[in-house]
């Protein structure tokens, strides 16, 4: 489906990314180094990945900016990397949305989000791009914009026969008939365990697949847990597949999980099979993981096939 769009719906955040020896304890005062400013925003993320990993596909990102200096850097930002920006809308009532990001010395993060005009993205603005999701290849949402639009463009999508990829993050919980409407659930072991009413914890590769039906029961057509330096397991009906994860030097896990998805979309929009699909995405985010920051870190095609070329044959 080399010429069908991959429709992004979600946020576009300014990051202000500070590197730490370790992320601080509540009430500590730590010091940091290395302040950046750097595009980011789950579903700006998702957008960037999928637009620099595409190969004809073209890539259109709906979303709501403020009226600042951030929203032109992070247009600028997507249209570089070959998305179509002219749905990100403007907002009066909202400045462009943030991140607050610490990354210690591990490359784990912890971060804050001002959603701003990221919260003022309305069903209604989604019903103008009904032609969009209608003839759209895959429609990839998260959770950084209102329920019940999110809710609005995956009835698009479903009516359309786009597939439908949801990103459950930031956690939250998510009701039935949302969920029904999900073609692939791609939740990490957070989310997963919110989403099955389990406690927050790592989830062994022994647990993937009573977890992964536990959420297919719930409403997705296939659910793909996203399990860190494990990889990641895929339940669906076409069957179950465990991608191994590559390893590599870890700088920032920031974006890991966007750059995933954006590369599965378009694996998945190519009509590639699903374990090729997992390893492409694998090999995108593990290159991610490797740099900096949220869109600064995102690979280029011929980076990640570069990097699959080189892995030992298995
Ligand atoms: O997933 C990473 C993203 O989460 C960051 O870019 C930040 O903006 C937050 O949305």
């Amino acid at each position: 489906m080399p010429d069908r769009a991959i429709v992004v719906t979600g946020s576009l955040n300014m990051d202000f990314v500070v590197q730490v020896e370790r992320l601080p304890a509540p009430g500590e005062t730590a010091r940091g180094e290395n302040f950046q400013t750097i595009p980011g925003g789950k579903g700006a993320n998702q957008a960037c990945a999928a637009a620099r990993l595409a190969r004809g596909n073209p890539v259109l990102m709906i979303g709501r900016v403020g009226y600042d200096a951030f929203a032109d850097h992070l247009r600028a930002s997507l249209a570089a990397a070959g998305a179509d920006t002219s749905r990100i809308h403007g907002c009066r009532r909202a400045a462009t949305g943030v991140a607050l990001i610490w990354v210690d010395r591990t490359g784990q993060n912890s971060i804050v989000i001002a959603p701003g005009a990221n919260a003022e993205l309305t069903p209604a603005d989604l019903e103008t791009e009904r032609q969009s999701f209608v003839s759209a290849a895959c429609a990839l949402f998260q959770l950084e914009t209102p329920l019940e639009t999110v809710a609005a463009g995956l009835r698009l999508a479903r009516s359309g026969g786009a597939l439908s990829i949801l990103d459950p993050a930031p956690a939250q919980p998510l009701d039935a008939g949302l969920l029904a409407c999900v073609d692939l659930l791609t939740p990490n072991e957070t989310e997963a365990c919110l989403l099955a009413g389990r406690e927050p914890r790592r989830i062994s590769l022994d647990e993937g697949p009573e977890l992964a039906e536990q959420l297919r029961r719930r409403g997705p057509r296939a659910v793909v847990l996203k399990l860190g330096d494990q990889g990641c397991y895929y339940a669906g009906p076409e069957g179950s597949w465990h991608a191994p994860a590559f390893r590599v030097e870890a700088i920032d896990s920031t974006a890991a999980g966007d750059t995933f998805n954006g590369a599965l979309a378009v694996a998945l929009a190519e009509g590639r099979a699903v374990p090729e699909s997992l390893r492409f995405a694998n090999a995108a985010a593990a290159l991610s993981v490797t740099r900096l920051g949220a869109q600064a870190s995102i690979p280029s095609r011929e980076e990640v096939e570069q990097f699959l070329a080189a892995q030992p044959k298995s």
